[in-house]
């Protein structure tokens, strides 16, 4: 089977005589069992006609932002959410400075700023528009969104011009495409993820729980599963959809959420546990809803077992990482903890601090290991689980290859 059979590319084609040789990348994607949807922007119609694209990747070929056949039905969140990997080749400098500055003002970049999966850009421009600075800023801004630069190569160019600029070959194109479902990714990976919060009982109609809403956790499974990992989330009480492709099994407490890890733990490659468990739940959980017969009152509370520490723990244990809720000292306390409960990794995050933590979109996190720290800025949770899957794909491959030396 080939490595990109059932993967969806979506590969979009901006203005520059290299889209002649886009035509040939979508059969080379066929030919390895892609299945591939088109998106055309005005100016990639002045080199190549849709009729050409859309007759080899045996789609209809998207062009308009506001083509009523498809957008009554949200067509671009739904072209942005189908794709495993956006591939824009030819990259344009203006299609790249549009998406350097967050614009949506076609088709095309609406769906790369509205997807989370991973983009590519096959630059292709005069050797003085790669030079220049303008374009190397745009250049730099994307890479550091992750998103992947793929070329441009050196040599004579349409315009007479000899430079960097040219666009890669399509046979390279494909090898890229094939090695970002492969090598470095997490394919063939079983992930286990815990998610937001536990829910300790102290009545049939209170309980003790955090401010935990899970985004984190469902960011992190969506961004394993975007690299081909089969991923299984378990989840504390959230009101979050389940991410496409994930299975997904819900828990209330503590002794639940570690009832389901344990199950499935023996199977799993990567085990990472960022639900806020309650530390501790009531020693007793009353039948009948509590009367408030006294001025005071207080409620006995017993240990929950630590699920990450158990993991960790057990004579062969999935790689294994944490994350470190912390209101100060983040590195500091975040070390002790990883020290403590033997995980590979942990991610720290302050909590107490006014943007970041609990409940909101962003978030930022320093993650931890022997011997090394990586800093991931303060950005949107979806990219953040990006990042941080990386390096732990990274870390994780690392002491494979250590093991198997
Ligand atoms: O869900 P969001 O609103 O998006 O917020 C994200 C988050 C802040 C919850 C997340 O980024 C995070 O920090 N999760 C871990 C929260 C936490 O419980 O931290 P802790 O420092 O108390 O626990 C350390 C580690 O031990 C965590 O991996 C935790 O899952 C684990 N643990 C803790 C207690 C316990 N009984 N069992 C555990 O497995």
């Amino acid at each position: 089977m080939s490595a990109l059979s059932g993967r969806k590319i979506l590969v979009g084609v901006s203005g520059g005589i290299a889209a002649y040789k886009t035509a040939q990348l979508i059969r080379l994607l066929r030919g390895a069992d892609a299945e591939v949807r088109v998106v055309m922007t005005r100016a990639a119609e002045q080199f190549i006609t849709p009729m050409t694209l859309q007759a080899l990747s045996g789609q209809s070929v998207r062009q308009s932002l506001f083509d009523p056949a498809h957008e009554a039905a949200m067509g671009h969140i739904e072209l942005a959410r189908w794709a495993d990997l956006i591939l824009v080749a030819p990259a344009s400098a203006d299609c790249m400075a549009r998406m350097a500055a967050g614009m949506a003002d076609d088709l095309l970049t609406t769906i790369c700023l509205a997807s989370e999966v991973p983009i590519a850009l096959a630059p292709a421009m005069n050797q003085g528009m790669w030079r220049n600075r303008a374009t190397a800023q745009n250049v730099r801004t994307l890479t550091q969104r992750d998103v992947r630069m793929w070329g441009p190569a050196e040599g004579d160019q349409a315009c007479g011009e000899t430079g960097p600029g040219r666009m890669l070959e399509p046979e390279q194109l494909l090898h890229l495409v094939q090695e970002s479902f492969s090598r470095g990714s997490a394919a063939g990976l079983r992930v286990l993820l815990t998610a937001g919060p536990t829910r300790e009982p102290i009545d049939p109609v209170r309980y003790l729980s955090n401010r935990s809403s899970g985004k984190m956790g469902f960011a992190l499974a969506r961004a394993f599963s975007a690299q081909g990992a089969e991923v299984t989330l378990i989840s504390g009480p959230v009101t979050l959809a389940t991410p496409a492709g994930i299975r997904r099994i819900d828990v209330e407490t503590a002794l639940e959420m570690e009832a389901a890890v344990m199950a499935r733990v023996e199977n799993c490659d990567i085990f990472i546990g960022c639900a806020a468990v309650a530390d501790y739940r009531p020693a007793l959980a009353v039948d009948q809803k509590i009367k408030k017969l006294t001025q005071r009152r207080s409620i006995e509370l017993v240990r929950n077992p630590d699920i990450l520490a158990t993991v960790a723990a057990r004579p062969k244990p999935p790689f294994t990482v944490g994350f470190a809720a912390e209101t100060e000292r983040p590195v500091e306390y975040a070390q002790e903890k990883r020290k403590a409960k033997g995980v590979d990794m942990i991610a720290a995050n302050l909590v107490a601090a006014a943007e970041g933590g609990f409940e909101r979109d962003e978030n930022s996190l320093i993650v931890l290991w022997e011997g090394g720290r990586r800093d991931l800025p303060m950005t949107d949770k979806p990219h953040l689980a990006r990042l941080l899957v990386t390096q732990v794909l990274l870390n994780y491959e690392k002491k494979h290859s250590t093991e198997d030396t």
